[in-house]
């Protein structure tokens, strides 16, 4: 049904390195494009960890292990995705850098191709603008972090997606071990439009001293049955990353509600990112 193969990853980050380890793990011959070898390094390493330890743990059999770390392929040469039956981009959050991107690989990609933006809030349509007569096959594909543990894929449709390529990515979501769910192309789509506002008023709440970052976590750990208090999951999702999101819905829907907290802009002009800088509304060791 979704007739891919191979997949090809763009980015070997956090998102970029989840995905491939997935679709490898799944059974795709997998590509992980970055410019910067030393992050596809250290994409290798933290592949080879993570398919260990789900040795270790009973999830997957040493053989499936060691076929999964068989079927990837790290590259900085971006004429190795020229064979993938997808692209799934996972770049910085900047539109004229996905663009580029995009706008450099489409013309050498097979005529099936499909080219998947794992972006968390930018117009889709308007990233599809970069393919021009491959807009039918473009699509946003929103995974959520960490990769190999959340189940959803968040699917969104520019204005020209095809139905052909909307059920391709549906098909290959579930056989990466996923549940596919479709949102429209509206800034944000489902996810950020509500989990950001969310984590956005828990700042607030600090800033106006109603409870200490720690209780906040803790009432809505305790009270809502959350994974993580939002602030923790703010630091683990990036500062700069939410207040950017922020940023993209507020100007996408026009509508000053979602403008960033201070307290969370100031905390990113201090560097205080999160977990990637180990110090964000917490402290990490
Ligand atoms: N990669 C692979 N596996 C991981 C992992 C990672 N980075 N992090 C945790 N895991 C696995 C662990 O190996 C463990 O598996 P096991 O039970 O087989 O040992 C399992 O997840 C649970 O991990 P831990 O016991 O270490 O810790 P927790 O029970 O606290 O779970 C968590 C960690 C899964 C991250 C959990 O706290 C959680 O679900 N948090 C919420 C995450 C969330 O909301 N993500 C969405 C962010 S928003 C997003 O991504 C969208 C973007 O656009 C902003």
């Amino acid at each position: 049904m979704h007739g891919i193969e191979q997949v090809g990853v763009i980015g070997s980050g956090q998102m970029g390195g989840g995905i491939a380890q997935v679709a490898a793990a799944n059974g795709f011959e997998t590509v992980v494009y970055d410019l910067d070898s030393a992050a596809l390094g250290r994409c290798k390493s933290l592949h080879e960890k993570l398919l260990s330890r789900a040795v270790e743990k009973g999830r997957m059999t040493e053989d499936q292990s060691k076929d999964a770390r068989a079927r990837l392929t790290y590259s900085d040469r971006i004429s190795e995705l020229h064979g993938a039956d997808i692209v799934i981009e996972a770049v910085v959050e900047r539109a004229s850098v996905k663009k580029e991107i995009f706008k450099g690989l489409a013309g050498s990609v097979s005529d099936r191709t499909i080219l998947a933006s794992n972006t968390s809030s930018i117009s889709i349509t308007d990233l599809a603008t970069s393919v021009s007569d491959k807009a039918d096959r473009f699509i946003g594909m929103h995974f959520f972090n960490p990769v190999p543990v959340m189940k959803l894929v968040e699917v969104i449709n520019g204005l020209a997606t095809s139905k052909e390529t909307t059920e391709r990515v549906i098909a290959l979501s579930a056989a990466m071990g996923k549940t596919a769910v479709p949102a429209n192309d509206r800034a944000g789509f489902v996810s950020n439009r509500i989990l950001m506002p969310m984590i956005n008023e828990a700042f607030y709440t600090w800033m106006e001293g109603v409870a200490e970052p720690e209780h906040i976590d803790e009432i809505m750990k305790l009270g809502m049955a959350h994974p993580m208090g939002p602030l923790r999951l703010a630091d683990f999702i990036g500062l700069d990353t939410c207040v950017h999101i922020m940023e993209v819905m507020a100007e996408g829907l026009n509508n000053p509600r979602y403008r960033a907290c201070p307290l969370l802009k100031q905390l990113v002009v201090a560097g205080r990112l999160g977990d990637k800088t180990k110090h964000g509304v917490f402290k990490y060791d």
